[in-house]
């Protein structure tokens, strides 16, 4: 079975969303595998944003992803990867479709929510990452 990252952000654990965000991945018949509670340091986040941290946003991205707890998830299902990108709804949250986590529970471009693997090789370096 196909399995993805889903990393729940700062903005959304403090909005007291973990269990509803969960919900909606489990309603689209993901399976949550395993999963944990964390703050991220720097060097993990340099990791998993390889492709971002020369980039402008990078700084104050990773300055708000280490701001408070995240909940790291691996979930696993038909498509996952796909799947959890279309329930997430765009990167902009004001661009976002009715009924995604970002429309629900983002704020901006920056504070959206979730993050979920771009595609299935990066979901395989993702996991490696964040499962040891
Ligand atoms: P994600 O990785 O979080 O699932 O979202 P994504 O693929 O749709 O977005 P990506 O291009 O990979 O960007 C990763 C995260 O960086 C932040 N971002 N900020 N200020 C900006 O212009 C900007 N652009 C991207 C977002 O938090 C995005 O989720
Ligand atoms: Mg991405």
């Amino acid at each position: 079975m196909e399995k993805t990252l889903v990393l729940i952000k700062p903005d959304a654990v403090k909005k007291n969303a973990i269990g509803n965000i969960i919900a909606m991945y489990e309603k689209n018949d993901l399976v949550v595998e395993d999963m944990y509670i964390t703050v991220a340091d720097k060097a993990i986040l340099d990791e998993h944003y390889a492709e971002h941290v020369e980039k402008g946003f990078y700084p104050e991205l990773a300055e708000f992803m280490s701001s408070g707890r995240i909940v790291v998830l691996k979930v696993a299902g038909e498509g996952a990867v796909a799947k959890v990108r279309a329930i997430n709804g765009a990167t902009n949250p004001a661009e976002a479709e009715e009924g995604t986590i970002r429309k629900a529970f983002g704020t901006d471009i920056g504070e959206n929510a979730v993050h979920g693997s771009a595609d299935a090789a990066d979901a395989e370096r993702e996991l490696k990452i964040w499962f040891k």
